[in-house]
């Protein structure tokens, strides 16, 4: 396949990812049982996981998006802008925040900042994949599906400039292919 030179390993395999997202979503259950529960999505990064997560959740829930945007240098993520809205009152509500990926933590501190304006009785923080590493906010996530080595990786819903994202696994993308831009 065409991406096949692109990426230089796969890190995540399908059935892991199906095994994990699994386990995830048994350990939020347990944790939201009884709770009016509003899940916040981050576009767009999270679009096959989230479907993957809620499938598996067996709770009554709302689900509504953020939109989040960083104009970025290469790998590097910069400004942050919003692009959607969350539309859903969250007032006195339990939420899960879902992300694909927590890298150096400001988008989810940007992001939290905002949500706990909204007044909601708590928030969770759900990530498919954090790099410790590069933390330089201080933000935690209370279900993580994977840490990985500080590299940077695509597919199940990551991408590189809007691509790699239909990829049914995580794989490392080829510095040269990030690094020129
Ligand atoms: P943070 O604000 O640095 O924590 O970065 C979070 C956002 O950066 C994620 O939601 C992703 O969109 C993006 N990101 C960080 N690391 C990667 C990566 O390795 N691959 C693809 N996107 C990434
Ligand atoms: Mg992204």
């Amino acid at each position: 396949m065409r991406w096949r030179r692109q990426l230089s390993s796969l890190l995540i395999t399908e059935a892991q990812l199906k095994r994990r997202v699994r386990e995830l979503a048994r350990q939020i259950e347990r944790d939201f049982i009884g709770r009016d529960l509003v899940v916040v999505s981050l576009l767009n990064g999270t679009v096959m996981f989230l479907a993957d997560l809620i499938r598996h959740l067996s709770l009554p829930l709302r689900l509504d998006f953020i939109g989040v945007s960083s104009y970025r240098e290469g790998a590097e993520s910069r400004e942050l802008i919003f692009t959607k809205e969350l539309r859903l009152e969250v007032r006195g509500r339990d939420v899960l925040l879902v992300d694909d990926i927590l890298d150096t933590g400001r988008t989810l501190r940007r992001v939290l900042g905002r949500l706990r304006g909204s007044r909601p009785r708590r928030i969770k923080i759900c990530v498919l994949l954090e790099k410790k590493a590069r933390r330089v906010d201080k933000v935690r996530a209370d279900y993580v599906g994977f840490s990985i080595p500080d590299l940077f990786v695509v597919g199940y819903g990551l991408d590189f400039a809007e691509r790699y994202r239909n990829l049914p696994f995580v794989g490392v993308l080829r510095p040269q292919y990030y690094q020129s831009g």
